[in-house]
């Protein structure tokens, strides 16, 4: 995905989304980074937010650029969350967590009013799971938890397989300490039915797996920008 259309679905998200006052949820990578500008742009200009990261790197910019923040902790309800994704299907499930913040982007999103994703047609698929699906881990027993996703998987008839995330020869650890698995699959058929079965797991703090949280994809192209809502 060009930088020049993720700068552009940010842009359409701010623009359709954003109104001074707002208390925002901040999604991590490459395309959320272009909406964290833009809001910093905004408040040079004279706006007000109040916003919650959803990572360290997204705190580390939106400090840089003089954005105010906050946590749930001391706000509880955000307005409205703008997010990046690894895939979206027709349903506008998503999955998540290629930059290994999916727990975070995840809690903050379940506590915004409204969860908006920001993206370009490479995201978009038929079904999802090429993408391989990021699950967070704890330390203790990882390889253990990791054959019960395994397992679960199989129960579902996925075929699939999961295996620890190593970036430089070492272990993926996420901003919470844990560990970072991926589930290689042949596709996931039902993303709901996949999710149950994961949220059960003792020792998966979080999978990828966004069902029915996400109200919007402002989808970029050469053509401009889409406002995509979920089919059924
Ligand atoms: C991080 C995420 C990102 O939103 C996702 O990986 C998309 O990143 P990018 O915009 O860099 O393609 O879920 O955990």
């Amino acid at each position: 995905m060009s930088d020049h259309l993720k700068r552009l679905a940010a842009e359409k998200a701010a623009e359709c989304e954003l109104r001074s006052g707002m208390k925002l949820g901040l999604g991590t990578g490459s395309t959320a980074k272009h909406f964290v500008d833009i809001v910093g742009e905004r408040i040079r200009l004279g706006e007000h937010y109040l916003c919650v990261p959803t990572s360290e790197a997204t705190r580390k910019q939106a400090e840089s650029l003089g954005v105010p923040l906050t946590t749930l902790d001391q706000i509880g309800e955000i307005d409205v969350c703008v997010d990046g994704t690894d895939e979206f299907d027709p349903a506008l499930s998503l999955i998540k967590g290629g930059g290994a913040a999916h727990l975070r982007e995840k809690m903050v999103a379940l506590r915004s009013k409204r969860m908006v994703v920001i993206a370009d047609a490479s995201k978009k698929v038929a079904r999802l799971g090429a993408f391989s699906l990021p699950l967070e881990i704890v330390p203790f027993a990882h390889s253990v938890t990791a054959q019960a996703i395994e397992k679960a998987f199989a129960g579902l008839g996925i075929k699939g397989e999961v295996r620890q995330r190593v970036k430089d020869g070492a272990p993926v650890v996420s901003d919470n300490g844990n560990l970072i698995y991926d589930g290689v699959n042949d596709g996931i058929p039902d993303p709901a039915a996949l999710a149950a079965k994961l949220d059960g797991i003792t020792g998966l703090v979080e999978h990828g797996l966004f069902v029915g949280l996400c109200s919007a994809v402002y989808l970029a192209s050469d053509a401009g920008v889409a406002v995509i809502t979920p089919s059924a």
